[in-house]
């Protein structure tokens, strides 16, 4: 008797590799086209890969929102961001045990989360708007300099979500170009251009985690002996249960929000900027109306689905879109697919910043881990498209994009345009 059939189980589908293969995100069109048939035929497929947890592969809008509003049943654990059994083997193997807030679950996340709540409150990240656009005009200006070429991606909109970071947290701007490399060895480790001398991706998040931790630890110090009224000065002081943050919380902290308010937002950018640049028409009627610009923010935003997946654990059994889920089961909830539903998005496959659906993007998740930072991130990326659309008399595609390479953040990381400044 097969497995399937002693256990009750499906058979698993080798469809649902794409899901976590890092190559297949770098042809974004190519993979929407595979797995809208994978969420057609089998929404909540069984996924079984050598050197992975077994996983249900979640696709459908529907099924996404209740794994998401459902933290009862689902749970974040310190294997919340998808990735083989080594990776986190490893890092249990020297010690370092993933304690952001996505991997942490219930009450204890309740509280960790409230440390920085009011930092990301709608009042506060207001009160961001002027050095943000600041920042914007300063990228945008950066253009005039570049001759009427450049790399949309790495010259202007990178260097962009990393300087609104760096200003959040309040370290200097000298520190960007590590802070750069950090990010990218984190998310983009089984990218080969991120890979550097590093002979495997792994080596590389080991690695990357301890500078992360060297770096931090300086910035603790420094802001417990005098505190300012950044972030950094938040995570550093923080306090949970009248005890301060333990050592590992609070480098997951500092890390979390590098991380998740850097990569996630400029892949946001530079995917959107593609897609406008492909469809001519809106980029004019975005320049005639900068009205537009926040619906454009979204649509760029439900477009490129930055953050790919996350894993979940079932806590309890649980019937998910008619399929029995076992308790101790992983579950990928897959928010490229999710924003592509045809139930829920008309034409799901077209770019359009008119649409009449863009509130359903399920891009920063959901319940109660639904993206701290999603008003930041939707300020950032409406402020620089209005910037650059501001300055630029004519602006278009140069030669093809390339793609990073990563199935858990990823999107453009070379967008070549030319462009004439007004
Ligand atoms: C377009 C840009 C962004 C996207 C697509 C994105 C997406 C996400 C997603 C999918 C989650 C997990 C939600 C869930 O599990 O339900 C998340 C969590 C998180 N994001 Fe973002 N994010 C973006 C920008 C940012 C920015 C700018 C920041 C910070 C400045 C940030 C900070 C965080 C943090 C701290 C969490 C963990 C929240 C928790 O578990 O309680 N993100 N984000």
């Amino acid at each position: 008797m097969s497995d399937a059939a002693s256990t009750g189980r499906p058979e698993p589908d080798p469809r649902g590799e794409i899901l976590v293969t890092p190559g297949a995100f770098a042809d974004m069109d190519g993979w929407h086209t595979r797995v809208a048939e994978l969420r057609r035929d089998n929404p909540v497929a069984l996924v079984e890969l050598d050197g992975w947890p077994r996983f249900w592969a979640v696709t459908r809008h529907a099924d996404v929102l209740e794994v998401s509003r459902r933290a009862d049943v689902f749970h974040n654990t310190t294997r919340s961001a998808p990735g083989p059994d080594v990776q986190y083997d490893v890092l249990d193997a020297i010690g370092i045990k993933p304690s952001s807030l996505v991997h942490i679950h219930g009450d204890v996340h309740q509280k960790h989360r409230q440390v920085t709540n009011d930092w990301f409150k709608p009042a506060a990240v207001r009160r961001l708007q002027p050095a943000i656009e600041a920042i914007a005009a300063e990228f945008a200006d950066r253009m005039a300099d570049l001759d009427g070429n450049c790399d949309l991606a790495a010259d202007i909109i990178v260097p962009f979500t990393l300087r609104v970071i760096m200003k959040i947290y309040g370290v200097p701007e000298s520190d960007e170009a590590l802070m750069l490399e950090l990010t990218q060895g984190l998310f983009g480790a089984a990218d080969p251009e991120y890979l550097g001398d590093f002979s495997d991706p792994l080596t590389l998040i080991t690695d990357t985690v301890a500078r992360f931790q060297t770096y931090f630890d300086a910035i603790t110090e420094d802001r417990r002996a005098k505190p300012t009224a950044d972030l950094a000065t938040v995570i550093a002081n923080g306090v949970v249960d009248g005890l301060p943050l333990g050592d590992n919380e609070r480098l997951w902290y500092f890390i979390i929000v590098a991380t998740a308010g850097h990569d996630t937002t400029s892949y946001a950018l530079s995917g959107g900027f593609e897609q406008l640049l492909r469809h001519p028409d809106q980029l004019a009627a975005l320049q005639q109306n900068p009205d537009l610009a926040g619906a454009a923010a979204e649509e760029m935003i439900r477009w490129t689905s930055p953050v790919r997946s996350f894993m979940r654990w079932a806590f309890e059994d649980h019937e998910l879109g008619g399929t029995r889920i076992s308790k101790g089961d992983a579950v990928l909830t897959s928010y490229p697919a999710a924003n592509r539903d045809p139930d829920v998005f008309e034409r799901p496959m077209h770019f359009d910043i008119f649409r009449p659906d863009a509130d359903r993007l399920l891009s920063f998740g959901l319940g109660v881990h639904y993206c701290l930072g999603s008003q930041v991130a939707r300020r950032e990326v409406r402020t620089l498209l209005s910037a650059i659309l501001d300055r630029v008399a004519s602006i278009e595609l140069a030669a093809e994009p390339a793609w990073a390479e990563s199935h858990f953040v990823s999107g453009v990381k070379h967008l070549p345009v030319s462009y004439t400044m007004r």
